[in-house]
């Protein structure tokens, strides 16, 4: 698949609306046409109707000039409306195909990548290259060089000597715009890092509001804050100097300067008698327009700039790599459920040091499966690599006996239920989160969460399954929330069940209680449950004792403990807490 680029996302916009780009490129042509013919009237007023003293034509002239600038008003007003529309067909392109690649990129990338840049680029990033692209570059470039050979060319009948000296602003310009161009480049630059900033800092202090008010990082975060504004400020202040005071002032001088030595130049032709008076003030009134062209050529190049900058920001993340797509469809035959094979499995995160290394065991179908160890050793990886958040760097994991590289993701993830050791939960009501991303009969998650003791808590609530849970689920107790994760991955009857840490925040007659539930939800299912508390995992099948991303043991917990090895050192320590 070649790769998406923000520039191939704006040309397939402008293709599919290309008979509105050709009506508008007429309206455009019209408005010229228009633009170049009204200085001829004026020109024939004063050297021929005047001197003639034609009243009636003086009449008809005075309708057209009335007339005309209405027209050329009503034209640019469609002309800027399709213009609009398009540009915000090419923003809406942008950010489907940002947003549809970001949610399908490799998980390593995306946690590497801070959520408020995502957010700054599909919502501002995108919104500006749209704008820029249509409404600043592309097609004032285009009607700009349109008016301007129009223009040109009536100029040069009237007098080409007058005509030269109009277009000397255009070398002068150039050569200081040149000059500028590297200092437009990393003024922007400059910009979009502020932005960015600006939406990651927001994003994490509201997302850790609780971690900065627990450690009085208030006015940290306020001064943080306000020396980000002072940022905004200073380069907006250089922007608009930028703007202002080296692109307009200098053009507007030249330009004053040159439609005087114009003028003064045409007095001398007009005395000289090769040029009429008429002719004058139709040449007074193009200047304008050529003007008006060499500025917006200037802007364009600052808009240009920009919007390099702005589509760079989005290639960067249209140049992500997608997680595997495609792939064979999971089928699971056995009523107790599938088997699950690690053959020496190694995985490191690119930190340079392995988080699991050579692991090998596997899972009976139907099988209660335990995995303990210190934290840190590897749990949780193992987890991730089943779901295919993660591809492991050499070795197999199979289920069934095919190997999950095989498999398609969407298969794989409908078989498992995953409650996570860091649960995440939407800012929506109990039923939602349960339900999530389906439509689940009532009654049906009733029976679930009556099952994991989750009931009598919804019913103590005022609007039970439709009471909110608050941003990440943080208007619940941490236990709270274990026990609708775990509900939330039993509704979706998976083939397999992973439970990480799933109890750990339970205290212990609700643990009975939930470990009851998970009891009869493992029947017809293989189940691997992690945990660094023993008393949950007891009852397992059998237990593998990772340390530190190894194998350490693998049996039943009866063997484990006459072993005597590292579960049973791990099952003395957590005894001895509990006398004491
Ligand atoms: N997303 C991640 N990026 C980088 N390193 C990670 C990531 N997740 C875990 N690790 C590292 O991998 C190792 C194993 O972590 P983990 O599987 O979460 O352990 P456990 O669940 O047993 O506590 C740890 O050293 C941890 O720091
Ligand atoms: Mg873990």
């Amino acid at each position: 698949m070649t790769q998406e680029t923000a520039k191939n996302i704006i040309v397939g916009e402008l293709r599919k609306r290309i008979s509105v780009i050709i009506s508008m490129v007429f309206f455009l042509i019209l408005t010229i046409l228009i633009s170049v013919t009204l200085p001829l009237l004026f020109k024939r007023l004063v050297d021929v109707t005047i001197p003639a003293r034609d009243m009636s034509e003086a009449g008809l002239l005075l309708v057209a000039l009335i007339t005309i600038p209405l027209v050329s008003a009503a034209l640019n007003a469609l002309y800027d409306y399709r213009r609009e529309i398009i540009g915000e067909a090419i923003s809406q392109a942008l950010r489907q195909k940002l947003f549809k690649h970001l949610v399908n990129a490799k998980l390593r990338d995306l946690e590497l990548t801070d959520t408020g840049h995502i957010i700054h680029h599909i919502t501002r990033g995108c919104g500006r290259v749209g704008d820029l692209y249509i409404g600043e570059d592309l097609l004032p470039l285009m009607s700009n060089a349109l008016m301007f050979t129009g223009v040109l060319v009536a100029m040069t009948l009237i007098n080409w000597g007058l005509t030269l000296i109009t277009l000397l602003a255009f070398p002068i310009t150039y050569l200081f715009s040149k000059r500028l161009q590297n200092y437009v480049r990393t003024l922007q630059e400059e910009f979009l890092q502020v932005l960015e900033s600006g939406s990651s800092t927001l994003q994490q202090v509201f997302s850790g509001i609780r971690t900065v008010r627990a450690f009085n990082g208030v006015a940290h975060e306020k001064a943080r804050f306000d020396s980000w504004i002072r940022q905004h400020s200073d380069i907006q202040a250089k922007t608009i100097t930028l703007h202002n005071v080296i692109l307009i002032l200098p053009t507007h001088i030249v330009d004053r300067v040159l439609m005087g030595v114009v003028f003064g130049v045409g007095a001398f032709e007009i005395i000289n008698d090769r040029l009429t008076i008429g002719d004058l003030i139709a040449f007074m009134m193009y200047t304008p327009y050529i003007y008006g062209a060499l500025r917006a050529m200037l802007q364009a190049q600052v808009t240009t700039t920009e919007m390099k900058v702005a589509i760079e920001g989005l290639d960067k993340f249209l140049g992500y790599e997608m997680e595997r797509q495609g792939g064979r469809d999971l089928t699971i035959s056995q009523e107790a459920g599938p088997s699950i094979q690690f053959e020496d499995v190694s995985f490191d995160y690119g930190r340079g040091d392995f988080a699991l290394r050579d692991v090998s065991f596997s899972v009976r179908p139907g099988e209660f499966f335990g995995i303990v160890g210190i934290s840190g050793g590897g749990k949780t990886t193992i987890l991730d690599l089943l779901m295919g958040f993660y591809a492991p760097q050499s070795g197999r994991i199979l289920i069934n006996g095919v190997d999950i590289q095989e498999l398609s993701l969407k298969s794989l993830r409908r078989h498992i239920g995953l409650a996570p050791q860091d649960i995440f939960l939407w800012n929506k009501s109990i039923y939602e989160n349960l339900a999530y991303p389906d439509t689940i009969a009532a009654e049906a998650i009733a029976e679930a969460a009556a099952g994991t003791n989750l009931q009598p808590f919804i019913e103590a609530l005022p609007e039970k399954y439709q009471t909110v849970v608050g941003e990440r689920g943080l208007a619940l107790s941490g236990g709270e929330r274990q026990r609708v994760a775990i509900c939330r991955a039993i509704l979706k009857q998976p083939a397999i069940l992973l439970l990480d840490e799933a109890t750990s925040e339970l205290d212990a007659l609700t643990e009975a209680k939930v470990q009851e539930a998970i009891d009869h939800a493992k029947r017809g299912r293989t189940t691997i449950a992690v945990a660094h508390r023993l008393a949950t995992v007891i009852n397992a099948d059998r237990i593998l004792v990772l340390d530190d991303g190894r194998v350490a043991e693998l049996g039943a917990p009866e063997e484990l403990i006459a072993r005597r090895g590292l579960f049973y050192r791990l099952y003395e320590a957590q005894k001895l807490e509990r006398v004491t």
